[in-house]
């Protein structure tokens, strides 16, 4: 009988405790379990700074940037070797996600001006000032990237492995990091179809009466259009090799953005 009253008063408990923490808002969880380091509202705490071997890192920059599932994993099983200890013993999962909610809502403004001054010292060395990588570094043309912005920052965060891109994470700070991010997008080459259709009639129409008759080698290739291949492959496949031999010295004289934006027009006209 006593042991039953025991097991009863034991789940009131347990059912209670997990009322209350449900009941806990992601901010009072945050306070209670992040802000002595993160600070209150996602601005690192005096104490966050002196932590060894890094200090805590700004939380503000986060939302629009850094995946879900990337915070799930980091409060949850911690980063190795640092004060940023496993929080799954501390929070449940509806926790960690209360509290993800709660960081999702700290706004910080970008600043253009950080961002370049940042790239300027931390990037150009490898990708150019104009962040066409024309410095022997073997480092990505960011001018005509395709990364959407969230794949910019991974890369900025956690770097390529086995390449020169290594993390800059500790480096730049995560304002930094989205400031660069964004004005590293920024950077990036617009092209412009009207010129291209204009530079398609003058170097391509020889030969090529429009767009359409295009037509690709290869087996893959063959059964492709035009605007699935990627810009990067249609380049190679206009500028160089083989079709320089057919086409004439004209075509692989075409500079970089003259080439971008006639493919940009060659997507356009066979979507
Ligand atoms: C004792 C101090 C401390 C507490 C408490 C703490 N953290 Fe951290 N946290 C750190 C440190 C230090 C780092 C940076 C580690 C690094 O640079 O690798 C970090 C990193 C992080 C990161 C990764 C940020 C990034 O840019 O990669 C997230 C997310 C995070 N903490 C969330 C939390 C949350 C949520 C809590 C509360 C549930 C919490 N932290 C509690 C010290 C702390
Ligand atoms: C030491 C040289 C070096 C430095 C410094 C460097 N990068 Fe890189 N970066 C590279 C190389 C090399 C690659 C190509 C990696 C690969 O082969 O995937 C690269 C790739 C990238 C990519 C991927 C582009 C794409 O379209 O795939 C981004 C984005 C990038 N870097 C941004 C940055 C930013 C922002 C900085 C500064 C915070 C920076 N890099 C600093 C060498 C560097
Ligand atoms: C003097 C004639 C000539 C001119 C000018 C010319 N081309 Fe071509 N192009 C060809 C021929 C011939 C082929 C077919 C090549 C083959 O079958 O190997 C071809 C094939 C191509 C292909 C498919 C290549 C592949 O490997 O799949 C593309 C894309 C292309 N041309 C684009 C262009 C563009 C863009 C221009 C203008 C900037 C241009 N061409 C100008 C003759 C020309």
């Amino acid at each position: 009988m006593l042991k039953k009253t025991m097991l009863v008063m034991g789940c009131v408990a347990l059912f209670s405790s997990a009322a209350v923490a449900s009941e806990m808002h992601g901010k009072a969880l945050y306070e209670q379990n992040c802000a002595s380091c993160h600070g209150m509202g996602g601005k690192v705490s005096e104490l966050g700074k002196k932590l060894k071997p890094f200090p805590a890192r700004d939380l503000t920059a986060l939302s629009e940037v850094v995946d879900r599932d990337e915070l799930r994993r980091i409060i949850a099983y911690g980063i190795r070797g640092t004060a940023m200890v496993p929080k799954r013993y501390d929070l449940d999962s509806a926790g960690i996600e209360d509290v993800i909610d709660y960081i999702f809502t700290f706004k910080r403004k970008i600043n253009m001006v950080n961002g370049k001054k940042r790239f300027e010292q931390v990037c150009a060395t490898c990708h150019g000032f104009d962040g066409r990588a024309k410095t022997g570094m073997g480092a990505k043309n960011l001018v005509y990237s395709g990364l959407d912005l969230k794949e910019t920052v991974h890369t900025i965060r956690y770097g390529r492995v086995g390449t020169k891109m290594t993390s800059k994470r500790h480096q730049l700070t995560n304002p930094d990091i989205e400031d660069v991010a964004y004005y590293v997008h920024d950077l990036r080459f617009k092209s412009d179809t009207t010129k291209g259709a204009k530079l398609f009639a003058s170097t391509c129409k020889t030969c090529h009466s429009s767009p359409s008759t295009i037509k690709l080698r290869g087996n893959r290739a063959r059964s492709m259009k035009l605007a699935d291949m990627s810009d990067y492959l249609l380049d190679l496949r206009i500028r160089h090799g083989r079709h320089v031999d057919r086409a004439g010295e004209k075509v692989a004289k075409l500079s970089e953005d003259d080439t971008q934006n006639i493919i940009a027009y060659l997507k356009k006209e066979t979507k």
